[in-house]
């Protein structure tokens, strides 16, 4: 992939006027829902409970990227959750599926182009933090952009001011009111035992990591470790979405040579289909919140 491949804002806005013309309302809320979040099979998933759903395969979008891995349904659905008008990326795009960051990405900036003002993003992530369970939701208050160390960034190459500045912040990258609400909610849903706050960071994937590289993941802060997020929050961020992003630990990162499990796709998907209710009620009362704001 060369610069001359990216997206310009005249072909985005080309997707998004698609989309428009064939949905009657404004999504203000963009939701991604990941692994975690039931994009890997076909019922549960959160974009299925909307209501009034219109649904777009990812394959009958102009421009849009097409989702290659096993099981991982590719759809853009527009609806109501809890009367409120979103968009849910069923299913996402992984840099190890072979994109570069900026295709990843790109669903992102569509969805800033038809209206969207804040982004829901779950991902599954292993638990690095001794204190988390399987099962458990950490919220995320910050990540730890790895790529970008090896400089890997979605926001690399010409600037287009139009979707934001060249050198954009990334310290308030997700909204500690969100957090503050989120918790609310979860209280509310009886959900506090589970709910934890933390450092997510990102690997290329697709192998799991090595016992050294956990260790060192672990000491430089990371809380949980998976392999999308921080490059759509990063796209988001720069075109001044408000972002809440959550993570479910669906298996415990293994930090010694002695324990012989493996981590395995399987039980990541297990992990996300017992908190699937729990989950959607979870994100439904955050729209609410979001949509009263
Ligand atoms: Cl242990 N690592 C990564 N990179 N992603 C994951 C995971 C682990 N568990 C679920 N997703």
């Amino acid at each position: 992939h060369t610069d001359n491949d990216k997206y310009t804002y005249e072909s985005l806005t080309e997707t998004a006027s698609f989309l428009r013309k064939q949905v009657p309302f404004k999504p203000v809320i963009g939701i991604i829902c990941g692994s975690g979040m039931g994009a890997y099979w076909n019922q549960g998933c959160l974009a299925d409970a909307l209501d009034g759903k219109i649904q777009f395969p990812y394959e009958v979008i102009p421009h849009f990227p097409r989702s290659t891995v096993k099981g991982h349904v590719g759809e853009l659905v527009f609806g109501y959750l809890t009367g409120v008008p979103v968009v849910c990326m069923k299913g996402r795009f992984h840099y190890y599926e072979g994109y570069p960051l900026w295709k990843c990405a790109m669903p992102v900036r569509v969805m800033k182009l038809l209206g969207i003002t804040h982004l829901i993003v779950s991902n599954a992530a292993g638990g690095l933090n001794p204190n988390f369970k399987v099962g458990d939701i950490m919220l995320v208050k910050d990540h730890i952009n790895l790529m970008g160390f090896a400089g890997n960034n979605p926001l690399q190459g010409p600037n287009d001011d139009r979707f934001g500045p060249r050198f954009p912040p990334m310290n308030t990258a997700y909204s500690k009111e969100l957090i503050i609400e989120a918790k609310k909610v979860a209280e509310e849903l009886n959900m506090q035992d589970i709910i934890h706050e933390g450092v997510y960071t990102c690997l290329g994937g697709p192998n799991f990591e090595t016992v050294a590289e956990l260790k060192m993941l672990s000491m430089l802060g990371a809380d949980t470790v998976g392999m999308s997020t921080v490059h759509e929050v990063i796209t988001a961020r720069h075109c001044d979405l408000t972002v809440f992003a959550f993570s479910l630990i669906t298996n415990l990162c293994i930090t010694n040579y002695k324990t012989a499990s493996n981590p395995n796709h399987e039980e990541v998907i297990d992990v996300g289909k017992m908190r699937e209710s729990v989950l959607q009620l979870f994100v439904q009362n955050i729209v609410t919140v979001i949509a009263k704001q």
